[in-house]
């Protein structure tokens, strides 16, 4: 099916911004809602072209979906609460975005016959039992975002269970490169911006986590959508697995520092996996596959910045 006017919701967040632009490269007409209540005025006012259509909205409003929605044949559901401690410090707040918007993304859609892709995150398996981890391991969340990321999982399932519905969940791990202002390479790079000479690590160092490039993930939503199995769940990450400490190192060739490192120790923060690592046979097996290396990636993220 050619899908020609699709929505985005979140479309002012990372992810959001990002996919927004490749829709529009693909000449389709777009219409992106976002409360901002993280989102960037900028990943909006960086977007010219005629075919963008952004409205400011909450998810949680269903005549705001409705009218967003009106007349797409697609839509990405990224608008979340995307914050791990976010949604231990306020969780009602947590499961009312993540769950109850998603629930009008799905009800609106399945009015109008519209493809939904959603967002959800490899925190759904919790510590996983299996690493890497397949897509059919338990899902198990430690922390609250993710026990609202898997209810909003279910209720996709379900909504293709019942009625039919084309609904595709996608798993991200952690994406990264630039306009993410959040996460540990964000962190680390501000950090040592301002100060060269040392730098805090929350946590051991030792979190070993899947690192994906965000062009990569865009070709995932991208394929997901075209490709991508109704009532199915798919990994989107690059298989492999890289320390804190990895990361730093790389982060300290790229800057040119030697820092003196500090650790917390402990977990980094309440409710974070610190073992992750997708297996992405499922995905590749649609036609997918990463293509930039953490190395690649990091060298892209940090110009960014530099540029920024
Ligand atoms: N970035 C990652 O590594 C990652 C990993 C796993 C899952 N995800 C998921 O992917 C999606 C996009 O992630 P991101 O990194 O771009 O996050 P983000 O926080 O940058 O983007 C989410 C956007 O949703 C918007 N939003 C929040 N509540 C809203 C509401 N009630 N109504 C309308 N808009 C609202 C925010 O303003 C923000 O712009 C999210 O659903 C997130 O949970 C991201």
């Amino acid at each position: 099916m050619n899908y020609d006017k699709i929505l985005v919701t979140g479309s002012a967040g990372f992810i959001g911004h990002h996919l927004v632009k490749e829709l529009l490269e693909m000449e389709k007409e777009v219409v992106g809602i976002d409360d901002l209540s993280n989102g960037k005025q900028k990943n909006i006012t960086d977007i010219e072209s005629k075919n963008y259509t952004f409205i400011r909205g909450d998810v949680r409003k269903k005549s705001q979906v409705e009218e967003s929605m009106a007349g797409c044949d697609a839509v990405f559901h990224l608008a979340a609460q995307s914050s791990v401690p976010e949604a231990t410090n306020a969780l009602e707040k947590d499961l009312d975005i993540n769950l109850n918007g998603t629930i009008n993304v799905l009800q609106t859609a399945k009015e109008i016959g519209a493809k939904v892709v959603f967002a959800s995150t490899s925190t759904v398996y919790g510590t996983p039992k299996q690493i890497p981890t397949p897509e059919d391991t338990a899902l198990e969340p430690i922390s609250f975002y993710g026990a609202s990321k898997t209810s909003a999982e279910a209720y996709c399932f379900a909504m293709h269970g019942t009625h039919n519905h084309p609904i595709v969940n996608l798993r991200l791990y952690n994406a990264y490169g630039p306009r993410n202002e959040k996460g540990v390479m964000y962190d680390f790079v501000e950090k040592l911006t301002q100060d060269p000479s040392t730098l805090e690590v929350l946590g051991t160092g030792e979190q070993t986590k899947d690192y994906i490039y965000i062009k990569d993930a865009i070709d995932a939503f991208i394929l997901a959508l075209q490709r991508g199995e109704a009532g199915e769940a798919y990994n989107v990450g690059s298989g492999k697995a890289y320390s804190v400490k990895q990361i730093a190192k790389m982060i300290f060739d790229l800057m040119d520092v030697d820092p003196e490192v500090t650790y917390t120790g402990g977990k980094g923060w309440k409710g974070d996996v610190e073992t992750t690592k997708a297996d992405i046979t499922k995905l590749k097996n649609l036609g997918w596959k990463p293509t930039i290396s953490l190395k690649e990636g990091l060298k892209k993220f940090y110009r960014w910045y530099m540029e920024k």
